[in-house]
């Protein structure tokens, strides 16, 4: 098979290696890509945010299968576009995207389908917001509440709001101030809830699902979860508390009813859906956002955990297949990721360092790049705020999460920093 990986992050350094690990595959492309994805795949120029070039160029190059990172070009509608032109490709369609790039429209579908989630009212117009929330404080009701921009806004559409003057200042940002565009003329006004995150990857071929191995991701820049929201800046697969039992009634009460209400109003779900869930310290799980593709960092320590072949797996996908094809198999491995990022991240960052360091890593130790390139001159350079996730197998998440922490100080750039504190609640 010849694929092409869109996307260049390091999920798609991720998704590149594991794909470059099955004899199905022939040709590996990735697009555009960075340093790391060059080394296992051939990085092609292209603009994926022009979806029709990108189908050219894989009709052309006679693609079997173009699987897509980055959820931004899913709701642009790549997918319907390869789907026009007769291409296979891993990744839904712009309508099932909806349950990521609206989360109105991922709010309505689990109110719906009684699917647990928190709370929430959605407001169209900023006086009805405000006046919601003056109804809301005269009625006795405290806070944090969580506000949240409907649309698509890269980690920054979610605020916690610890009174009212920040609630009300962050409507007027997100729908008079217009600090995010489109994506914050609507709003979600959201219970605040209390747990522990868990994120769980479902592969969904539009009806039947294969979950993959559950991950823990990290999202605020600092140790003890301090400091900005991120992408993610480290992430860890299987962490304990997500039993067996956990996962079977993750599945049965929020998993397949979506899948099925997806279905059910015709846009149906062929890729992998993500769900971002908050568990209680009674073990109840909740929905607090869906994916509808691989997240990133949690890609980089689900996927070196898999046993069979990711490649047959996205194409069964892609097909609507999933029953023609073995179910994941895991590894009794444990992964511990950590990302190196650059100084200032998420907020602003100096990029074009020089990367040094890499080839002094154990060699077992897998380091996949995002924000890197490689100069004319073979030098590796930071391109991004997010440059390397280093990621290191072991019998436990613990030793695990000691491996990478005896490399990560071999790698150097300027201003190269990380968390201390991944993985490090499964060491009690
Ligand atoms: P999201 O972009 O939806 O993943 O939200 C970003 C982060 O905000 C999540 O990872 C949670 O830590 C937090 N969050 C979102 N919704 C809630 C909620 N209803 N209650 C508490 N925390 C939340
Ligand atoms: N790790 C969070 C995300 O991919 O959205």
């Amino acid at each position: 098979m010849r694929v092409l990986v869109i996307g260049s992050g390091a999920r798609e350094h991720a998704l590149c290696w594991a794909v470059s690990r099955s004899p199905r595959l022939t040709k590996l492309y990735c697009a555009p890509g960075n340093g790391g994805t060059a080394t296992v795949a051939e990085n092609v120029a292209l603009d994926p945010a022009d979806s029709s070039s990108c189908a050219d160029w894989a009709a052309a190059h006679a693609i079997d299968l173009t699987i897509i990172g980055p959820e931004n070009y899913l709701a642009g509608g790549i997918a319907d576009i390869f789907m026009a032109r007769g291409l296979r490709v891993f990744g839904p369609r712009a309508a099932a995207t909806r349950i990521e790039s609206s989360k109105a429209f991922a709010k309505r579908l689990m109110v719906a389908a009684n699917v647990p989630t928190p709370r929430a009212e959605i407001f169209d117009g900023y006086d009805e917001a405000i006046q919601y929330l003056d109804r809301y404080e005269a009625e006795g009701n405290g806070y944090p509440l969580i506000i949240k921009a409907d649309g698509l806004a890269a980690g920054k559409g979610v605020v916690k709001a610890e009174n009212g003057d920040e609630a009300r200042a962050t409507l007027d940002d997100f729908m008079v101030r217009r600090t995010l565009g489109e994506a914050g003329t609507t709003v979600l006004i959201e219970e605040c809830i209390t747990g522990t995150e868990l994120s769980l990857f479902v592969l969904c071929d539009g009806q039947r699902i294969y979950p993959l191995a559950p991950a823990c991701d990290y999202k605020r820049a600092l140790d003890n979860d301090e400091g900005g929201n991120t992408g993610g800046m480290g992430a860890y697969s299987p962490p304990a508390f997500a039993t067996p039992e956990l996962l079977a009634r993750i599945e049965a009460t929020i998993v397949h009813p979506v899948v099925e209400a997806l279905a059910a109003q015709g846009m149906p779900f062929r890729g992998l859906l993500y769900a971002g869930l908050m568990v209680s310290g009674e073990g109840e799980p909740q929905v607090i956002e869906f994916n509808a593709r691989f997240g990133d960092p949690e890609t980089q320590v689900v996927l070196p955990r898999l046993e069979n072949d990711l490649l047959e797996l996205c194409a069964a996908v892609a097909d609507g297949a999933l029953d023609r094809v073995p179910p994941p198999v895991w590894s009794d491995a444990a992964a511990c990721g950590v990302v190196v990022a650059s100084r200032g991240y998420p907020g602003e960052y100096a990029k074009g360092f020089p990367i040094t360091g890499l080839d002094t890593l154990d060699p077992d130790i897998i380091a996949f790049h995002a924000g890197t390139a490689r100069e004319p001159d073979g030098q590796l350079v930071t391109t991004g705020g997010r440059v390397l996730t280093l990621v290191a197998l072991g019998a436990t998440v613990a030793e695990a999460r000691a491996r990478v922490y005896a490399n990560i100080e071999r790698v150097y750039f300027e201003g190269a920093r990380w968390r201390s504190d991944i993985g490090a609640r499964e060491l009690r």
